[in-house]
């Protein structure tokens, strides 16, 4: 079994391992426009969360309920306000940090991000906005969450190798493609999937956009512009 990697839509992505073990990233399914219904209720070993905006942060506890994952992976702010929701399991790692993870290597690096939790009528203080490196050992994966360019992304690039980077692509309150195409640049990535894109109208950048963007940017840089529940 060889590593499948399958948009859900916004920044939700599920990642089978080779070994057969299933992780999710940003868990937004009930209430995701672009969520296939067939994957509302996907079997997981693993939960990984980038930060607590409600679009990201989505169906995590009623996920975590349902189907008790190994780990709920997040902000070491973002897991205390999990565990006074009743999740258990949870990894509350600060940037830089590793964990092993359902047969997987997972480090949070940095985000350009807000990251306050939506809790009631007030907003609570969620830690660092994060991203994620997941090393599968045949191939590393980076989602990063949502984020502006920054330059240490070359840094990222030089010290994990990912071989394929998940960017947020839409605007907004993330960059556009433009960015995300000098991002292919700096991390040396050969494939990128866009996501965080086409869920409101303000998310208005394209696959099209960062298509055109990458041949100045990054030309061998292949974009797998994923249809919601598509993999590759
Ligand atoms: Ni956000």
């Amino acid at each position: 079994m060889s590593t499948k990697v399958t948009w859900l839509g916004h920044a939700t992505v599920l990642v089978r391992t080779g070994a057969g073990k299933t992780l999710i990233i940003d868990p937004w399914l009930e209430g995701n426009p672009l969520c296939p219904p067939e994957h509302l209720a996907p079997r997981v070993d693993a939960i990984l969360i980038t930060h607590g905006h409600p679009e990201h942060l989505g169906s995590a506890v009623a996920l975590a309920d349902r189907v008790r994952p190994e780990a709920v992976v997040g902000s070491r702010e973002l897991c205390e306000w999990l565990t006074e929701q009743g999740v258990t399991s949870t990894i509350g790692l600060n940037t830089g940090g590793s964990v092993e993870v359902a047969g997987t290597r997972v480090t949070m690096v940095r985000a350009e991000h807000s990251n306050g939790i939506r809790d009631g009528d007030r907003t609570v203080y969620g830690g660092a906005a994060a991203g994620y490196i997941i090393d599968l050992g045949e191939l590393t994966l980076y989602h990063a969450g949502d984020t502006s360019l920054f330059g240490d992304m070359q840094l990222i690039g030089e010290m994990y190798e990912p071989d394929l980077a998940l960017l947020p692509i839409g605007g907004y309150s993330t960059m556009g493609p433009s960015e995300a195409a000098r991002a292919c640049r700096l991390l040396g990535v050969s494939q990128v999937v866009p996501i965080h894109y086409g869920t409101s109208p303000q998310l208005s950048g394209r696959p099209e956009e960062l298509l055109a963007a990458l041949e100045v940017e990054s030309p061998r840089c292949q974009v797998h512009a994923l249809r919601p529940g598509e993999s590759i």
